[in-house]
């Protein structure tokens, strides 16, 4: 009896509750966060994994500027419905060198996680000038502003730079290279050959079809790769973790 007289003391003393809740919640908070510091690693390494291009990274500071995460997700969930819908579920992986990420919380267009590959640089072109050109019913906002906006590398070194300060492993040779790489992804005329070796898989090609580097290259050049990086013909879950 003597505990539970004790445990009277503690619920019918307001201050003395509250320290104690307090003290049980913090204990609580540090066992569950303070490891999470420690660790090597708390996402699994996933190979074909990389970090952005310059021009992939200046679109995806476009899609960023335009708000596009507040009508479309960058999330598969690994719902049956999803799947079928969008393709694999998302591995935390995939958004690693995503800062900030880009999974969104509302969708009143369709998750982009994986939407690489999936129609032609033309159709987005077309999409992005009048939606309802090709989705009739479409309510997404029209952006073909983009196709006169041009982009230059003038910041390029910084924003990789920048990504660097916050974990991205952009290494001295991919800022040296910056300028150079951010032109020979949308300028066919140039040689990609260094772009392919530090961005492997990226994609090379005048994506909008105007002359000179717009914001709907860089915006195209973007989503082109979105979900594109793992082969998951090949990738086995590491269970082991
Ligand atoms: C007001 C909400 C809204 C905003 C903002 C918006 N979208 Fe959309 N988006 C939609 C809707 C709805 C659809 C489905 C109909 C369609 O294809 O147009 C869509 C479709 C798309 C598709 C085709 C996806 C697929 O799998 O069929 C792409 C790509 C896309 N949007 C990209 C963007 C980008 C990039 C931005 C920012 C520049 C953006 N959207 C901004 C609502 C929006």
């Amino acid at each position: 009896m003597a505990i539970l007289d004790r445990h009277k003391a503690i619920e019918t003393h307001a201050t003395l509750l509250l320290v104690l809740s307090f003290l049980v919640v913090s204990i609580g908070g540090i066992v569950q966060i303070a490891p999470l510091f420690y660790l090597e690693n708390t996402i699994e390494k996933v190979e074909g994994v990389r970090p952005y291009s310059p021009l992939e990274l200046t679109g995806r500071n476009i899609y960023i500027r335009e708000g596009c995460y507040v009508c479309h997700s960058q999330m598969i969930r690994p719902m049956r419905d999803e799947v079928e819908r969008y393709g694999h579920y998302s591995l935390a992986a995939e958004s690693m060198y995503d800062h900030p990420f880009q999974w969104g919380s509302k969708r009143t267009g369709p998750d982009l996680a994986r939407v690489g590959g999936r129609y032609s640089d033309d159709w987005h072109v077309q999409h992005f000038i009048n939606p309802k050109s090709v989705v009739p019913e479409s309510v997404m906002p029209p952006y073909a502003y983009l196709l006169d906006r041009m982009v230059t590398p003038q910041h390029i070194e910084d924003l990789l730079r920048t990504n660097r300060t916050v974990g991205v492993p952009y290494t001295d040779e991919m800022i040296a290279n910056a300028r150079a790489d951010f032109l020979a992804q949308a300028d066919p005329d140039r040689d990609p050959s260094g772009l392919l070796e530090r961005y492997p898989g990226a994609q090379v090609r005048n994506f909008d079809g105007q002359p000179g580097i717009s914001e709907m290259d860089a915006l195209i050049a973007y989503l082109q790769m979105l979900g594109t990086l793992v082969d998951f013909s090949t990738f086995i879950p590491d269970a082991s973790r």
